[in-house]
This record gives structure tokens, sequence and C-alpha cells, in this order.
């Protein structure tokens, strides 16, 4: 078993919170073991619970879609995973103790993983992440830093759903990370829309 795979089994069976009273399952996240790219979330929505798998709703369907605009797959290209592992009850926001006792299992992920971008979807993941203050309308489309990873904000997928105007934007900003892949990554990578 690789550290990845010790890491999930330490997740699965985790019960450092209590969001571990209320799981089906826990959800680790998925996707290449080595991803260059890394998709955060915040959080396993009701399908999610159920399936232990990451982005498997309505957002999650949405989320694919837009990958798959931009040529990349979760098997290829993409890990996907979230700020805590498993799922609030009624899909509440998670509890900022609830977020600290969970997010070293995300350090450790990219520390193994090690992404060279990582997009992170809506408000929690980036003021978990970046600056706790820091507000996804004004900071979504810049590229920031992490410990020497480069990140991009954008929209959560749920909120494109809400809000049909979001969605250009957000297209501006996976097209981004496009064009840095191809920079960093693979010249040659081939997109669905260029
Ligand atoms: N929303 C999230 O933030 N993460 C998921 O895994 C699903 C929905
Ligand atoms: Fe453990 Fe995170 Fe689940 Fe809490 S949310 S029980 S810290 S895996």
């Amino acid at each position: 078993m690789n550290e990845l795979e010790l890491l999930k089994k330490e997740v699965d069976h985790c019960t450092k919170c209590v969001l571990s009273k209320t799981r089906t399952n826990a959800v680790f996240g998925e996707g290449f073991r080595i991803a260059d790219i890394m998709c955060v979330g915040e959080g396993p929505g009701y399908y999610e619970d159920q399936q232990g798998r990451p982005f498997v709703g309505k957002s999650g369907q949405l989320l694919d879609k837009i990958l798959d605009v931009c040529g990349f797959t979760r098997n290829e290209h993409v890990f996907i995973a979230n700020i805590v592992k498993c799922r609030p009850p009624n899909n509440r926001d998670p509890l900022p103790e609830e977020r600290e006792t969970c997010i070293p299992y995300l350090y450790k992920q990219i520390e193994l993983i090690k992404p060279k971008i990582i997009i992170l979807l809506g408000s929690t993941a980036l003021r978990c992440l970046i600056d706790p203050n820091a507000r996804i309308t004004k900071v979504r489309g810049e590229w920031l830093e992490w410990n020497d990873r480069l990140v991009m904000p954008t929209f959560h997928p749920s909120a494109l759903l809400r809000n049909e105007k979001l969605k250009r934007p957000a297209w501006e900003d996976f097209k981004k990370v496009v064009a840095k892949y191809r920079e960093l990554v693979n010249e040659a990578h081939f997109s669905n829309y260029c």
C-alpha cells in the first residue's frame, strides 16, 4: 500500500471530530495519485456521503463537465478532495474546529500528490487555505501561491448552479488553468475548446 492509500485508510476510520458520528462514509477524495492539478471543495454532501466519493452530486456533474471541456479527467490529470472529509449534517457549513481538525489530512494529501496547480472551489476552500478574510468574488481568477504551489480560486460549482451569471467568469478562471497547465506540464495538452 502506498502512502496515499494508507492515509485514505486513516481517514476512512477517523473519529477526530464530531462529523464522524453522523457520516455514512468518509470521503477521502479521488483521482490521479500524482496529479498535476488538485481541486479542493468544501465537504461531502448527501450523495458523496452515501457513495464515499467526492463531487458526485449535481455540483460534481457540473465540475466533471467543466473539467471535460478543459481536457482533464479524474483518472489522468486531477485529484479531487475537500476541506472536511465527512459530511456536515444537513449540509451545514463545517465549523471552525471541524475544519481545523481535518485540514492536516488535506495538507498531507497535497504533500503526497504534489500538484503544481491547486484549484480552490469556493469561499470555504479559499478561506481555509489562503486567508480567513479573503473574498472569493474579489480574488477569483487571480493566481495566488500556497507553499510554493500555484493556486487558482474560483466559484464553487454549486454557486454556478444557483447563479448562471457566474458561469462565464468561472470559465475564464478554468481557461487560465488550462493555459498554465500547457506552460508547466504539457505544451500539447488537448482541450475541447481550443
Ligand atoms: N460540494 C463539495 O464541496 N464537495 C463535494 O465533494 C461535493 C459537493
Ligand atoms: Fe476525521 Fe475529518 Fe471526518 Fe472529522 S471530518 S472525523 S477530522 S476525517
